[in-house]
This record gives structure tokens, C-alpha cells and sequence, in this order.
């Protein structure tokens, strides 16, 4: 699996930010999964410059520009230069910030542009009767893919992040059933854009409150393939324990 911990802007010393990242070299060196880490851009640069473990580092957003005269943004060659391998694009907080699904698509070619690869991340604000919610989903995957090619389309990660389940807790998450059934939709649309094997090779990703007491049952009942995880992500034994309960 491949389990993403989001430390969102929870994490602000530096001592944190090296606790929380030996915990992870740990769970990466014990073969629990793929573990890849999203610290704040300061504690990127630090943690990810000298890293020797495997674990692997994500920005947690890039500037859509490509820099120059641009104060303040982050661009993709800058957390590629330093060490990132993934970078998180279009979470719902930075579109909720007023991002576009024209800035995702520039963000997401910057990143394959470098090398990075964009975890697209997309999700209903709430669940509709008429389930219209499909096809916002619909239409934010295929915004985006429409834009790239063959080739690029192989290369990103799609994480479902319904916004109604963010910051909750595990009892508010999706059920398992229900993310099932979201993981088969968006494997359906994948293979529009991928024929032949290709949709069932890309990675899809569940966050929204993920916790130790939810995992397991999530990925036991999915064909999910990882997790994009929030708060539990951002307590040493709350991610040790989220990570150990699906091994
Ligand atoms: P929580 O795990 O805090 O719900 O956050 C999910 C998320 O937004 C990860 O990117």
C-alpha cells in the first residue's frame, strides 16, 4: 500500500516535524508499506535534503507558476530539487482557497514536467439524492486527463477525498461499502482514459478521516490502494499505529 501522511499545517517546530519523520523511517524500514510524508515546505527542505531512509517525501502543493517573478510560491523544480518525489495537488483546502481545476491541470503538468508525481486529489463537498456527486467526480478526473497524455495519464496518483469526511473522525469516514463502490466508479473512468490494463495500474488513494480504528476495515473491503492521511498522520503513535493495523 501506499500510505501518504498529509501533516497539513498541523505540524509547526522542527523537533516535531524530525520526531514525526523518524517514526516513518521506522515504519519504512519495517517493509510497512510504501511510506511517504508531507511536511510543511520549510520542514521539506530540511527533513527531505538529507534523507537516506526510503522514505519518501511529498509537497503538499506547487505554485502553478513556473517562477521567475513570483514572490512566495513554491514551484515544482524547487521541492524536486530538493529531494520530493510526490507532490499533492488540488486538495480540497487550497481549492476551497479558490483554486481552479485550470490551476490543478497547470500544477499537474509542472509536476510531471519535473519529474514529481501529482497525487490529483478530488471529492464531492457532500452526497446528493439525485447522486449528481458522480459527476463532479467524473468531471474533476477528467478535466484533467483529457489534458495529458498517454503516457502522463500512467504517471499520477488519484486520491478520493470526499470534503464531508475530511477532519472528522473514524466514525465519520466513509463506510467501507460505500468506498467500494467509489473505488470501482473511479477505476470506470480511469478506463476510459487508460485502455488495456492501464486504469487498473494507477494508484487510488482514500483520505478523509483515516484513523487506526477504520483502516483496516477500509482496505479490507476495497480494492483501494493507499491512503492520503490527515490528522492521525501528524501524532507519532497514532500514525505508527494506523500503519502497523493493515500489515
Ligand atoms: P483527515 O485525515 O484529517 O481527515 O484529512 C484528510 C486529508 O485531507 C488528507 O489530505
Amino acid at each position: 500500500m501506499l500510505i501518504v501522511g498529509n501533516w497539513k499545517a498541523y505540524v509547526e517546530t522542527l523537533e516535531k516535524a524530525k520526531r514525526l519523520y523518524a517514526v516513518a523511517k521506522r515504519l519504512a524500514a519495517a517493509g510497512h508499506h510504501e511510506i511517504v510524508i508531507a511536511p510543511s515546505a520549510p520542514h521539506l527542505g530540511f527533513l527531505a535534503g538529507g534523507n537516506r531512509s526510503s522514505v519518501e517525501f511529498a509537497a503538499q502543493d506547487i505554485s502553478s507558476s513556473l517562477g521567475g517573478a513570483a514572490t512566495g510560491e513554491v514551484t515544482a523544480g524547487a521541492v524536486a530539487g530538493v529531494g520530493a518525489t510526490y507532490v499533492i495537488v488540488g486538495h480540497s483546502e487550497r481549492r476551497a482557497a479558490g483554486e481552479t481545476d485550470a490551476l490543478v491541470l497547470q500544477k499537474v503538468q509542472h509536476a510531471l514536467a519535473h519529474g514529481l508525481v501529482p497525487i490529483l486529489c478530488i471529492g464531492e463537498r457532500e452526497r446528493d439524492a439525485e447522486a449528481r456527486y458522480l459527476a463532479h467526480l467524473r468531471t474533476q478526473i477528467s478535466l484533467i486527463l483529457t489534458a495529458l497524455s498517454p503516457q502522463e495519464r500512467k504517471k499520477i496518483v488519484v486520491a478520493y477525498e470526499p470534503i464531508w469526511a475530511i477532519g472528522k473522525s473514524a466514525t465519520e469516514a466513509i463506510t467501507p461499502t460505500d468506498l467500494n463502490e467509489m473505488v470501482l466508479y473511479i477505476r470506470k473512468i480511469l478506463t476510459e482514459f487508460l485502455p488495456g490494463k492501464g486504469a487498473s495500474k494507477i494508484n487510488i488513494l482514500y483520505g478523509g478521516s483515516v484513523e487506526s480504528g477504520n483502516i483496516r476495515a477500509l482496505a479490507a473491503a476495497s480494492s483501494i490502494d493507499g491512503f492520503l492521511v490527515g490528522h492521525a498522520s501528524t501524532d507519532a503513535a497514532s500514525f505508527g499505529a494506523l500503519v502497523k493495523a493493515v500489515t
